[in-house]
């Protein structure tokens, strides 16, 4: 059994580090990566308030492909350079946007998400995966949640 129990009085940057740290225990010798991305999803969910949907799309010939998640179903296939997720793909680069009804071709799978967060997942230097957090609070997310998820996508990159 895991039990991982998030702090409620701990500060955003101490919750990544137990969160991170829970990752890392929680994923350590085990190779499948669906496997680990479904329990990712279960952390993500447990230890961050405020989401509506967190999970991970990954790369798969010139598309993202929907991988484990929680939150309502979503869509499965977002080319490269469209949407939120497309977009942290092609640019290779983090996504943190305030509000998703000014981010041109936003794709909406929950109506009720305002915010969204996209981080991409590398491995030798390409980008395989992105994790995606999306919050019904406008500006939900800020810098500290970047640096957080950002830290969660490199342990990804090491066994995705
Ligand atoms: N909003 C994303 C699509 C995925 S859902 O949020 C789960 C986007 O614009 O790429």
């Amino acid at each position: 059994m895991f039990d991982y129990t998030p702090d409620p009085a701990l500060a955003k940057p101490d919750r990544y580090r137990q969160l991170l740290d829970a990752a890392a225990e929680i994923t350590r010798g085990e190779r499948d990566g669906i496997a680990n991305m479904a329990n990712i999803a279960a952390l993500l969910w447990q230890f961050l308030p405020g989401l509506n949907w967190a999970g991970f799309y990954r790369v798969l010939g010139d598309e993202l492909v929907l991988g484990p998640f929680i939150g309502k179903p979503a869509c499965i296939r977002i080319a490269i350079g469209t949407g939120v997720c497309g977009t942290a793909v092609a640019r290779a680069a983090t996504q943190r946007v305030a509000d998703v009804t000014r981010f041109p071709g936003h794709i909406a799978c929950d109506a009720a998400s305002r915010a969204e967060l996209v981080v991409p997942v590398l491995r030798a230097g390409a980008v395989i995966a992105v994790i995606d957090l999306d919050s019904p609070h406008l500006a939900h997310f800020d810098a500290e949640d970047a640096a957080g998820i950002e830290a969660l996508a490199s342990l990804c990159g090491t066994w995705l």
